[in-house]
């Protein structure tokens, strides 16, 4: 054998034994991690994109991933997290479609001796041991960026008032709940503005066109000078609206919409979305890393929120960091 096929061949195995292309294969031991995951459903591509995260993730790692779909039904969150009970997964990883009535179900995880772990929203209860940790975005945050990308548009145009209308994402959802708590704080006490109105849009594209025909039939479209969406899906919708309006007064709206995905962010380049607040749904990978320091028996910080910030007409929007997901 010539020296420089040997040499290839030592590479070659070396690369084969440390999973090639620099990725390493997951410990065998990892398989034996079941980790239950009960998702709300599939009402975003923000959604659809979490979903996949959480199992590339736990794939790279190599845990066993059991997904339940709940099709955004609170019953069947219920029942999925019963099944993971009574299976004695390691970890329960679930992200409640609304933030009251779990206290009966974690309970019984609790008894069981089964660790939850809260991803993407929160629940409301007077006991914090019923779960260990929560994960995913700080909606509060995110409102007050709406709200602060408002103050600097009025302040740009010299807007002496604007009447702003609201799609807000499934009633009693966290980030319901808390990106109009963040939103409202910041604009409250400014005259410039009145919200006139706050409709639900479920976080669905569907409903969020539903929702601005609506609108628009109330006010006419220059009785609305912004539209605040909690989420693109719904913002998307609500543009086929106004897209298919031939009334002008609807170009001079001002549209904010929550989470960052491809079509938003293009939809902000091309000039009809103004200001598009982040909110990843690639938290897969910071989920398992939790599992795996629990398993090990490490302690969890009880709040874990990730880096997000908010793209708008005021950035350079050619720069490649403004991206969608
Ligand atoms: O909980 C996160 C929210 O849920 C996202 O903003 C929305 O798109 C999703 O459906």
């Amino acid at each position: 054998m010539r020296k420089g096929t040997a040499l290839g061949l030592v590479l070659m195995l070396l690369l084969g034994l440390s999973g090639c292309a620099g990725k390493q294969e997951p410990a065998a031991e990892n398989a034996s991690i079941v980790v239950g995951f009960s998702q709300i459903g599939s009402e975003s591509n923000w959604r659809i994109a979490n979903t996949v995260s959480m199992e590339q993730a736990a794939k790279e790692i190599g845990y066993s991933l059991m997904t339940d779909n709940a099709n955004q039904k609170q019953e069947k969150q219920i029942d999925a997290i019963r099944s993971f009970i009574a299976y004695r997964v390691d970890v329960i990883v679930f992200s409640p479609i609304v933030e009251t009535g779990w206290d009966n179900v974690l309970n019984e995880a609790k008894q069981a001796g089964v660790p939850v772990i809260l991803m993407d929203r929160m629940i409301e209860t007077r006991d914090d041991s019923l779960y260990t940790a929560y994960i995913g975005a700080d909606f509060y945050a995110e409102g007050r960026r709406a709200g602060e990308y408002l103050v600097r548009k009025a302040d740009a145009l010299g807007a002496e008032h604007l009447r702003i209308a609201e799609i807000h994402g499934t009633t009693d959802s966290t980030p319901m709940r808390d990106r109009q708590r963040g939103f409202m704080d910041v604009i409250r006490d400014d005259p410039r503005f009145t919200v006139i109105d706050s409709v639900d849009g479920d976080f669905l594209r569907s409903k969020g066109e539903e929702c601005m025909r609506e609108l628009l039939a109330k006010y006419g479209a220059d009785g609305i000078d912004v539209i605040f969406a909690h989420n693109d899906a719904m913002m998307l919708g609500a543009l086929d609206v106004l897209d298919a309006c031939d009334d002008p007064s609807v170009k001079k709206m001002v549209l904010i919409t929550v989470d960052g995905e491809k079509d938003a962010v293009d939809a902000l380049k091309a000039g009809r979305i103004n200001c598009v607040v982040q909110c990843t749904p690639d938290l897969g990978p910071a989920v398992m890393k939790l599992v795996g320091d629990l398993k090990a028996g490490k302690e969890l910080p009880k709040v874990n929120h990730p880096d997000e910030g908010a793209f708008s007409d005021f950035d350079d929007l050619t720069d490649p960091a403004v991206e969608g997901f």
